[in-house]
């Protein structure tokens, strides 16, 4: 089955309070877009495309570091939102198979790209990675008053790489209203099916400044 990903690494970052978009922020030696796209690459699902989605002024610097890749790669200029920047990458994905992979999971293992491809051939038509939750969750009001203990069991902290069936997420798309924090949340409100597969807590998205100097920490280690 031929398979594309498409990369959105067009935010800002803001919540990062770094001075450039999130995904061109340096990880000891190399962007967290560059680390991405090298594990997105060490995957084995047969890729035939790779759609990276960036700030329209960085379309140029990014072509030029993407020389050598092993698959086709395109790149485009994103959205003010998520969505806006996985649409624009929808429109240059091919294949029956799409995935959706966040810039900002550089250190997500093979398997879990794996994991969700072979879910996709055997027939779902949209899957997550997701891991259980360990803290204890409560609901509160307004005020910070405690309403009720979530039963933390039937829930799941869903990453990416999201896949789905490229009709699948066409319709997912094509009935988007508004905007939602992951495409499998549009896939849902279309009426698609949403399978989960196991995460990996090296998956895990760099968000806060806490999060990139646990990054860093991490690449050190890694290369
Ligand atoms: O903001 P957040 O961390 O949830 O973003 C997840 C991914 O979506 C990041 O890789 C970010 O670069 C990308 N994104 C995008 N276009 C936006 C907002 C976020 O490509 N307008």
């Amino acid at each position: 089955m031929s398979t594309s990903v498409i990369v959105p690494a067009a935010g800002s970052g803001t919540r990062l309070g770094e001075n450039r978009p999130k995904a061109f922020v340096d990880l000891s030696g190399a962007t967290i877009l560059s680390r991405t796209l090298a594990a997105v690459q060490s995957s084995d699902v047969g890729l035939d495309r790779i759609v990276v989605v960036v700030p329209e002024e960085l379309i140029e610097q990014t072509r030029a570091e993407l020389t050598g890749s092993r698959c086709a790669v395109d790149v485009v200029a994103g959205g003010a939102e998520r969505s806006d920047s996985v649409r624009a990458g929808l429109a240059r994905a091919t294949g029956e198979f799409v995935l959706v992979h966040d810039a900002a999971r550089p250190f997500t293992p093979a398997a879990v790209f794996e994991r969700v491809v072979e879910a996709l051939r055997a027939g779902h038509q949209a899957v997550v990675p997701g891991l259980p939750v360990v803290d204890t969750l409560k609901r509160v009001d307004d005020e910070e008053q405690v309403l009720e203990t979530v039963d933390r069991s039937v829930l799941r902290a869903i990453q990416t790489p999201q896949g789905f069936h490229a009709d699948a997420l066409a319709r997912a798309y094509a009935d988007a209203g508004d905007v939602a924090t992951d495409d499998a949340g549009l896939a849902e409100r279309a009426g698609i099916a949403v399978h989960v597969v196991a995460g990996d807590p090296d998956a895990f998205k760099i968000t806060t400044p806490w999060d990139l100097r646990l990054a860093r920490a991490i690449a050190k280690g890694w290369d």
